[in-house]
């Protein structure tokens, strides 16, 4: 792990227009710079670089985040490779953190994996070019199947000897250790006696995605009742089934170069589909997806095309939980192969262009997918199609709506159509969805708030409640209660340091008037910034956007960018104009920082408003009625105030 001073070193010297400027040329336009958009296509320039706020923003796709995270995502790296890349571009030494004990142990028990699957792989791959029974079993199998040797090179393929111990006695005499051996699923021990696991089998050695060996998988080369096809590596430090996708190595230029990726289910199909040029395709192993691999993917690509066996068990498995997909903002296409083949022997049958073509052809979204299977199943049957609108609202509710906004649009509609019911009716009901997952958001928030606890203790009264009427305004009420929430916070980032009057700064202001933080702002990731921020002020340290900007929890730190502002810099504020009077600057953000303020404040009082007039409708004694209707007196006073001083009507 790279130490903490290494990377302020590497920060402190970052310059955005350098970096950026690597991969992208740029011109300089007032005070940001201006190029053609990187992560998409585009013929005139809207990637903006801001070089004083050290971010970029791209206003055609909407793209934005500081110079670590150009790097992760145009680059592909990691975290910690980003922070390798520039150290080694500005010449820091790294100096790598002292860790624990245990993590130690962990990574040094990694390594060594590594290095027993490296000796491994190598053991069998010779063993089926070079000795005689990997040439006379393994290889002349491999080439009936039709697999040309250069293939299997690209794939390390090997062969493991039908005997009893042959890889285990040449590991030995490497020196590798027992234990490591059983770990790594390679050896068994038997009888008191080390065992070789894979025999007589072909073996596909399964790389991570920079290339190193952290598996394998040993298929049968007859097939027998007694024997399973596959074996494969047990879940060791190193082989973790839910983070895997088999050639995705071999295969990811070629995703991004496409920008798709196409999934199967079997080892063999990724590797015939790549003898016949089709290189943008990887395989999950016939299990569902997991949102590891998803998120795996979407570091390429945002699409998706899986090719699967119509009638198999595989398409049921691979669409489970697909609706993570969906969240995670990526666009799931199906493509069905007819009964009784694999992409393997399909695209033998077809040859590769015509293969090619049936997959451009035969795409289906696979949310109405789902649906016209369903719909058969249900035929006739409406209460069975009642669960299916329902189902299929709360699967359009899942589409990111800030992110998607159309595309969820496009859904309704579409769904709708093949349904046979009103488009209005299946939008609200999609809205309901939405609205009851916010909800839950928002009490599950306040539960950790109360109980200091993550998780547990959810269920306020008015906690997931589906079943309140939905409507657009409830909707487009929650989008703005989050535009102000964002706004309180940009203008804490951006002016809490400056003055509020002659005592004070922002910030001051800001943090007294947040007593309750958790009373001000519902966004969980937003109210941490905000905690983040009264912790370091407290402490006497002056935090800044940039204190965000490149937070190690990536989450916070693309939001702080999504929140900085750069039409700030390119146009004065309106203001200036508007009212033909000279502001300066100072004003302007002190306008600012109220406006966002009292908004925020007001929703608070609307909200006690709310609760005391529920409390109200209840039967009460005369003096806690009282005392109920003074509350609501006096609230109601605060509001007036504070929208006379917003200078706008609230209608409610
Ligand atoms: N699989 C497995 N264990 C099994 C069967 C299958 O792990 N007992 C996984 C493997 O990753 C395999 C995939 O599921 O590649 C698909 O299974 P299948 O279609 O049976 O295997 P193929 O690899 O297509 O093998 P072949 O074409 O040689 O029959
Ligand atoms: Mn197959």
């Amino acid at each position: 792990m790279i130490a903490n001073q290494t990377i302020q070193q590497i920060l402190s010297r970052i310059d955005i227009i350098e970096i950026v400027g690597t991969f992208v040329k740029l011109k300089k336009r007032g005070v940001n710079y201006l190029g053609l958009c990187p992560f998409h296509n585009e013929k005139s320039p809207s990637f903006t670089v801001s070089p004083v706020k050290e971010i970029y923003k791209c206003f055609g796709c909407g793209r934005s985040g500081n110079t670590i995270s150009f790097l992760m995502e145009h680059e592909k790296y990691s975290y910690a490779e980003a922070l390798r890349w520039l150290a080694a571009r500005y010449n820091v030494e790294i100096e790598e953190k002292e860790v624990s004990p245990e993590v130690r142990q962990q990574q040094q028990m990694a390594d060594s994996l590594y290095i027993i699957n490296t000796f491994a792989q190598k053991f069998f791959s010779d063993t089926l070019f070079g000795s005689e029974e990997g040439q006379d079993i393994g290889l002349s199998y491999l080439k009936e199947r039709g697999f040309n040797e250069e293939i299997m090179r690209k794939f390390q393929l090997g062969y493991g000897p039908d005997q009893r111990d042959v890889f285990a006695r040449a590991a030995l005499a490497a020196q590798y250790n027992l234990e490591y051996l059983q770990k790594s699923g390679l050896v068994v021990v038997r009888d008191e006696r080390p065992m070789d696991n894979y025999r007589g089998r072909i073996i596909f050695p399964i790389h991570n995605q920079t290339g190193k060996v952290i598996g394998f998988g040993a298929r049968i080369i007859r097939s027998n009742d007694r024997a399973p096809k596959y074996i494969n590596t047990p879940e060791n430090e190193i082989y973790v089934k839910s983070k895997i996708l088999y050639g995705l190595y071999q295969a990811r230029q070629a995703i991004d170069r496409q920008n798709e990726c196409l999934l199967v289910e079997g080892y063999t199909d990724v590797i015939s589909l790549h003898q016949a040029g089709i290189e943008n395709v990887v395989a999950s192993g016939g299990t569902s997806l997991t949102v590891d691999q998803l998120r795996l993917i979407k570091k390429y690509t945002k699409h998706l095309t899986i090719i699967y066996d119509g009638d198999g068990a595989g398409i049921k498995a691979a669409l489970r939980g697909l609706d993570m997909a969906l969240e995670e903002s990526l666009d799931v296409k199906l493509v069905l192969i007819p009964d009784k083949e694999d992409p393997d022997s399909y695209v033998r049958k077809l040859g590769a262009a015509a293969f090619r073509d049936f997959v451009a052809a035969g795409k289906k979204d696979f949310i109405l997918f789902q649906l016209e299977v369903a719909l058969k199943d249900a035929a006739g049957d409406s209460g069975k199609k009642a669960e299916l609108v329902n189902q299929m609202a709360e699967t359009i509710a899942k589409i990111n709506k800030t992110e998607d906004f159309t595309r969820q649009q496009d859904y309704i509609r579409q769904c709708a159509e093949i349904l046979r019911i009103e488009e209005e009716g299946l939008h609200s009901l999609v809205n309901k969805f939405i609205r009851g997952r916010i909800e839950k958001q928002e009490s599950r928030a306040a539960a950790q708030a109360a109980t200091g606890e993550s998780g547990i203790g959810v269920g306020t009264s008015q906690a997931a409640d589906a079943t309140l009427p939905p409507d657009e305004e409830s909707i487009s009420l929650l989008l703005r209660h989050e535009q102000n929430e964002r706004g309180m916070i940009r203008v804490l980032l951006d002016f809490g340091l400056k003055a509020w009057d002659e005592q004070s700064s922002v910030a001051d202001y800001i943090l007294a008037e947040c007593i309750d933080l958790y009373e001000m702002i519902d966004n969980k990731r937003l109210l941490k910034i905000l905690d983040l921020y009264k912790n370091l002020y407290e402490k006497g340290q002056e935090p800044t956007t940039k204190s965000f900007l490149y937070h190690e929890d990536q989450e916070l730190s693309t939001l702080a960018v999504s929140i900085m502002d750069l039409n700030l810099e390119i146009s004065p504020n309106w203001k200036n104009h508007y009212e033909g009077k000279i502001t300066t600057p100072e004003e302007l953000y002190r306008e600012d920082v109220l406006s966002t303020m009292h908004y925020v404040k007001l929703r608070k009082i609307k909200r006690l408003m709310e609760e005391n007039q529920q409390d109200l409708a209840k039967p009460h004694e005369d003096e806690e009625l009282m005392v109920l209707l003074q509350t609501h007196r006096h609230l109601k006073e605060l509001e007036i105030q504070l929208t006379r001083h917003m200078g706008t009507v609230i209608v409610k």
